[in-house]
């Protein structure tokens, strides 16, 4: 059911700084953040190779990763998404493996404009995971 990994998102307390390692130290393309107010976060894409880091800063009040910055301040490894080929057959597989989906249950579109789920990071080992149309 898993396709590619499409991305790793690490959350930072410091967004210019992340970028700025991965762009100097490391030698990556990373690009301009890019705010995304629907969803509470400020990203820059580092590309590698074979996939894409997503550095993530919370945006406005009710952002979805300041709880996780407040218990990982120094930042952390916040989760990883894969491709589905078809995301509603795949929750419904992964609901009926007895895997918990977030929220509603229903698709949102993500950072790439694509139908996204989560699925409980208890059900997997503590990781966040993130599933995407491909
Ligand atoms: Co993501």
């Amino acid at each position: 059911m898993l396709g590619r990994l499409n991305h790793v998102a690490i959350a930072v307390p410091d967004l210019e700084a992340a970028a700025g390692a991965y762009r100097d130290k490391l030698g990556a393309t990373v690009s301009a953040p890019l705010p995304q107010p629907a969803h509470g976060v400020t990203v820059v894409f580092v590309d590698v190779e074979n996939t894409r880091i997503e550095l993530i800063n919370p945006l406005g009040e009710n952002s979805p990763i300041a709880g996780f910055l407040a218990k990982n301040p120094a930042g952390g490894i916040h989760h990883l998404c894969f491709e589905v080929e078809d995301i509603l057959a795949a929750r419904d597989l992964l609901k009926a493996a007895g895997l918990r989906v977030l929220g509603d249950g229903e698709p949102k579109i993500g950072a790439h404009d694509k139908p996204v789920l989560f699925l409980h990071p208890k059900d997997l080992n503590g990781t966040l995971v993130e599933l995407q149309q491909a």
